[in-house]
């Protein structure tokens, strides 16, 4: 199990957003999985922290890259870490997930999160993808999320880019999986992670609040199995019955009614 998963996505895997939450899980798992590491994200000093812990623990090598995924030219400084090792796995994770009313948050923020959210991961997949096809092999996850199933209020844009995470992902699973290279789409639901908390949610009944350790493994388990996953069987579950039994305005009123429940109320005056 560890030696195919090394041999099909390694010796190396990139993952953004691994200074923290899922993206640090994924760098963590993929080095117990015998993968050497590139972790990327803007905080320098915690990626560095990552990195020397994933080496004490798994002997594997560490490599960060401190960088703003939503600047205009992502490649330059990243190519000049990567161009000499070979990719075998992208873990296109880094998201900026602000919840509240669309029209309070100004249009450069709204650009920015469409930016790391959905443009970096585009242009990360095209670069390395196309190294992958040429050696035949590797692996793209894509982290989309459950908001990236209906349109959902308090957080439109965040779910927009889900939207085109998962997409793509799929897209992809089949066009690059006839070279060898597998594509996920991971629907992650919510996830106790620094960014979850920083959104201040109220708990509900109706919410299962997922650690990061098996949502990560649920992703990397589904790679090369299926073109996309809706994290936890509850979730799976959940959404399997509101697509058979609801009409797409009705999801889209219940999702919407349990973002303002769970994060707001939100004040909807302009
Ligand atoms: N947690 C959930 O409930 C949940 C649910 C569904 C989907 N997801 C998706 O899962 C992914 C990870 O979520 P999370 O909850 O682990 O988030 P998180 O705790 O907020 O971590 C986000 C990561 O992205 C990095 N990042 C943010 N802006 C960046 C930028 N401009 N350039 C480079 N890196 C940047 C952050 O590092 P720096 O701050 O150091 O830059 C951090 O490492 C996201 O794509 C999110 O949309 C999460």
């Amino acid at each position: 199990m560890l030696t195919s998963f090394s041999s099909r996505y390694g010796p190396w895997a990139l993952i953004t957003g691994a200074s923290r939450g899922l993206g640090a899980e994924f760098a963590r798992q993929c080095a117990e999985r015998g993968l050497n590491v590139i972790l990327i994200a803007t905080n320098a000093d915690l990626l560095r922290a990552q990195a020397d812990s994933i080496r004490s623990l798994y002997g594997v090598e560490a490599r960060t890259v401190a960088l703003d995924l939503g600047r205009e030219d992502i490649l330059k400084d990243l190519t000049a870490v990567t161009d000499s090792l070979e990719i075998g796995l992208l873990v296109n994770n880094a998201g900026v997930s602000k919840v509240g009313p669309f029209l309070n948050l100004t249009a450069d923020q709204l650009v920015k999160q469409l930016h790391v959210n959905a443009r970096a991961g585009l242009i990360l997949a095209h670069h390395f993808g196309k190294k992958m096809v040429e050696r035949k092999r590797g692996g793209i996850i894509f982290l989309s999320s459950a908001s990236a199933m209906y349109g959902t209020a308090y957080c439109a844009n965040y779910a927009g880019t889900k939207a085109y995470n998962l997409i793509i992902a799929e897209s992809l699973w089949y066009e690059l999986g006839r070279h060898g290279v597998d594509v996920l789409g991971f629907m992650a639901g919510s996830t106790k992670t620094p960014g979850w908390d920083a959104n201040m949610p109220k708990p509900n009944r109706f919410v299962k609040v997922m650690d990061v350790k098996p949502t990560v493994a649920e992703a990397l388990n589904a790679l090369g199995k299926r073109p996309s996953l809706i994290a936890g069987r509850s979730n799976r579950l959940g959404y399997f019955f509101m697509g058979k039994m609801l009409t797409r305005k009705q999801a889209i009123r219940i999702v919407s009614e349990s973002m303002d429940k769970m994060f707001g109320p939100f004040d909807n005056s302009v």
